[in-house]
């Protein structure tokens, strides 16, 4: 069995836009290079792929230059990619990949604002369980989620629908049945940055930093890719596994920590008892929450907390030290 649907730009309510990409990131569009992006992601790919899902990269045989918000692309691939590990529980492959491709006038994918002409495809394959026609119907329906409470909220799929939409491009799936699904994003092909390095290294200066932060999650692997992420933009990290670890650090002054980033959802005392706790050890101590669920369904009575204090799960690089930085300059703001 076969099932096709084209998911292009749909009327998106306010409370969805508010809800997935909410206080959380101004959209920033600008020229991307997304070989470049998916390249750049490589590592934290495969450490979201399990051992056994092989990742296989084919970039196109032109530079795959498209205007788009640079982290919600990221983004967008993540989702995807975790959405394809997902399908795979005995293994397989994933293949990311971009071709130019042409989409002519009156090509039925195209609604909405998106235009006729020149596309970059980017499309994510799996070799996984495939998706029923029925189910396919829904999928990029906001908390549509077939898997277990816990393992997935139904956002990944929303997000990566809105990001697409926002950037002018559409999205194509095609499944077959415990043969796998394919995601295809389209963006307008675009030229190219007039100087994509400079670029680079502008983004790079804004995001480096000195500061310690506290990580706390009770997931190794969560923990250690986050840590790396970190440790990798100039911040030390000192790193608690659990809400009572991170307490005793800061009790006996271990460390000078000038920001909390913690786990929601942890055994024992939640991410959130535990930022109060600490802010009240060390008042003024920013935090950042990073949690798999959304902010408005676990916290409506966290409104205390300042914007800009919540980062889904899971996260890109781009994405964390951005947050980071921005909680760290409000502080420094706040003192001065
Ligand atoms: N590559 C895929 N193979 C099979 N089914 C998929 C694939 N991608 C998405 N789905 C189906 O679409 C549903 C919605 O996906 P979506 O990413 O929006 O949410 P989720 O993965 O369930 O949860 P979350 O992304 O918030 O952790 C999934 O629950 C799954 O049923
Ligand atoms: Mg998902």
């Amino acid at each position: 069995m076969r099932a096709i649907l084209d998911a292009s730009t749909r009327a998106s309510t306010l409370t969805r836009r508010l809800l997935v990409f909410g206080r959380s990131h101004a959209f920033e569009p600008g020229a991307v290079e997304v070989d470049g992006l998916v390249s750049s992601l490589g590592a934290m790919l495969r450490s979201l792929a399990s051992d056994r899902v092989q990742l296989v990269l084919r970039p196109g045989t032109r530079a795959a230059w498209v205007r788009a918000d640079r982290a919600q692309l990221e983004q967008v691939v993540v989702n995807l990619v975790v959405n394809a590990r997902d399908a795979m529980p005995d293994g397989g492959c994933v293949t990311i990949g971009t071709a130019h491709v042409e989409v002519p006038a009156g090509d039925p994918r195209l609604r909405g604002s998106a235009e006729p002409g020149e596309y970059v495809r980017l499309t994510v394959a799996d070799t996984g369980i495939g998706i029923d026609a029925a189910t396919l119907a829904h999928i990029f329906e906001p908390f549509f989620s077939t898997k277990s409470v816990g393992k997935g909220t139904g956002l990944g799929l929303s997000i990566v629908e809105e990001a697409i939409a926002r950037a002018g491009g559409f999205i194509a799936v095609e499944s077959a049945l415990g043969v796998g699904t394919q995601f295809a994003i389209h963006l307008r092909a675009a030229e190219p940055a007039v100087d994509a390095h400079a670029a680079t290294e502008a983004r790079r200066q804004v995001a480096d930093g000195s500061e310690t932060v506290l990580l706390v999650d009770d997931e190794p692997r969560v923990r250690a890719v986050t840590a790396r992420l970190l440790r990798e933009s100039g911040y030390s990290v000192v790193e608690a596994a659990s809400a009572a670890i991170a307490v005793a650090i800061v009790e006996r002054d271990a460390a000078p920590v000038d920001l909390l980033v913690t786990d929601v959802v942890m055994p024992g005392e939640s991410g959130f008892d535990l930022a109060h706790r600490l802010t009240a050890l060390r008042p003024g101590l920013p935090v950042l929450f990073i949690s798999a669920h959304a902010p408005e369904s676990s916290a409506p009575h966290h409104q205390a907390f300042t914007e800009g204090s919540y980062l889904a799960k899971p996260f890109t690089r781009d994405g964390l030290i951005a947050r980071v930085r921005g909680l760290l300059e409000q502080r420094r703001a706040l003192r001065a």
